[in-house]
């Protein structure tokens, strides 16, 4: 089989578990060696929001020795940058937001941090810039005017396309959705509202999406309805991978450490979901997730590598699930390749359904409402062969 492109992002193995009612429980990590190390663990690329990179405040000087460093990390291990980011959270600048702050100066504030980041990420041979708009948002229903900031939202975007294009940068944009903290109320938040949003852009072909797990799950949500949905618009452009468990605080767990049976039926549809049962997704396996707080550097190593391990677990067992055939038996009994058939057929007319009394008048709705679906065995045959039980 072909290597599965993993990447992580610096923050998540180097996050240090501060959290809103503790400490760090660890150091911070050194951006070279999270290189190194990734590379040795399997990882094939990296990526980064601005600061992660370069501390907030280095002068160009720091910032070009940070950038040197990391290139030369890059070089030195093979690892790519695909994806890059922008940090429009941390500083308190940003505590109304970035493209969608009430204050005009931050808005033209976060444009340029935007654009500088951009230019290296084109540097760094980045295909994705990733927005994920954590403090774009509101807590007070008063304080913050949807519609006026959604056109500060559009116009942000449609500025940085134009940017992009003008420059020449092979560079698409992948919004995060998320419903909420740190705002009590974030703007986009789930991949439907950002679907919504794109088709309103200027240069919508250059604008997708970057769903992450948990943050669908923290609405209540489908991920994977949400990732097909995603990729029948043509808008996966990015996904980050990581588990939660149920509608609470954003929890960032490992792949698959928390709704494991969605997992499944997610690596089953990006690995084997696409044409003639290939790939339905290309681009990177990014595990954007934060090692316990209760872990040490140890630990977060190890969790990397649970990572991934959970991934091609769940991709061999969705191959072995594909392969059985009494589950292609119990698909053929759920009619589930009949949806892929036209509801009319080729060259029908409006006026032929009309005139077909086999599927009104002659319809035999009874019998039809009382066969059974069996739609339930086969989620008892994805856990079977989850928990290891058919081979
Ligand atoms: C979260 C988000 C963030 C973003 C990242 C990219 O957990 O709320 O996933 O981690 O993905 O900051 O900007
Ligand atoms: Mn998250
Ligand atoms: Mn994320």
């Amino acid at each position: 089989m072909e290597k599965i492109p993993f990447t992580f992002g610096l923050w998540t193995v180097g996050w240090p578990a501060r959290d809103p009612f503790g400490d760090a429980t660890r150091p911070a990590l050194d951006p070279v060696e999270t290189v190194h190390r990734l590379a040795e663990l399997g990882a094939t690329g990296v990526t980064f929001h601005d600061d992660d990179l370069i501390p907030f405040g280095s002068d160009d000087a720091e910032r070009e020795r940070h950038i040197e460093r990391f290139r030369a990390a890059l070089g030195e291990t093979g690892l790519i940058v695909p994806m890059a980011t922008t940090n429009l959270f941390t500083h308190p600048v940003f505590k109304d937001g970035g493209f969608t702050s009430n204050r005009r100066d931050v808005r033209r504030y976060a444009l340029r941090k935007v654009l500088r980041n951009i230019d290296l990420a084109a540097s760094l041979g980045a295909k994705t810039y990733v927005l994920w708009g954590g403090r774009e948002g509101a807590e007070s229903d008063s304080a913050k005017d949807v519609r006026a900031a959604l056109d500060r939202y559009k116009e942000g975007l449609d500025l940085l396309t134009s940017y992009v294009i003008e420059k020449g940068y092979d560079i698409r944009f992948a919004i995060e959705p998320k419903p909420n903290e740190p705002r009590g109320d974030i703007l986009l938040p789930t991949i439907g509202h950002a679907l919504g949003f794109i088709n309103e852009l200027e240069h919508s072909e250059r604008v997708g999406l970057n769903p992450e797990v948990g943050h669908e799950q923290m609405a209540g949500l489908n991920f994977m309805h949400g990732i097909a949905q995603a990729l029948w618009h043509g808008k996966l452009f990015h996904i980050d991978l990581n588990g939660q468990r149920g509608i609470k605080y954003d929890q960032d767990l490992v792949f698959g450490h928390g709704d494991l049976l969605n997992a499944f039926f997610l690596v089953d549809l990006l690995e084997f979901g696409g044409p003639e049962g290939g790939r339905a997704y290309e681009g990177p396996r990014h595990f954007d997730y934060k090692p316990a707080r209760t872990e040490d550097v140890a630990g977060v190593w190890a969790s990397a590598a649970a990572n991934m391990r959970m991934y091609t677990l769940l991709r061999e067992r969705a191959e072995a699930y594909r392969a059985d055939p009494e589950v292609q038996a119990a698909l053929a009994n759920a009619r589930v390749a009949e949806l892929s058939e036209t509801t009319l057929g080729a060259g029908e007319t409006v006026a032929d359904l009309l005139a077909d009394k086999t599927a009104f008048e002659d319809f035999d709705v009874d019998a039809a409402g009382a066969e059974g679906a069996n739609f339930v065995q086969l989620t008892q045959l994805a856990i079977e062969h989850l928990l290891g039980a058919r081979k």
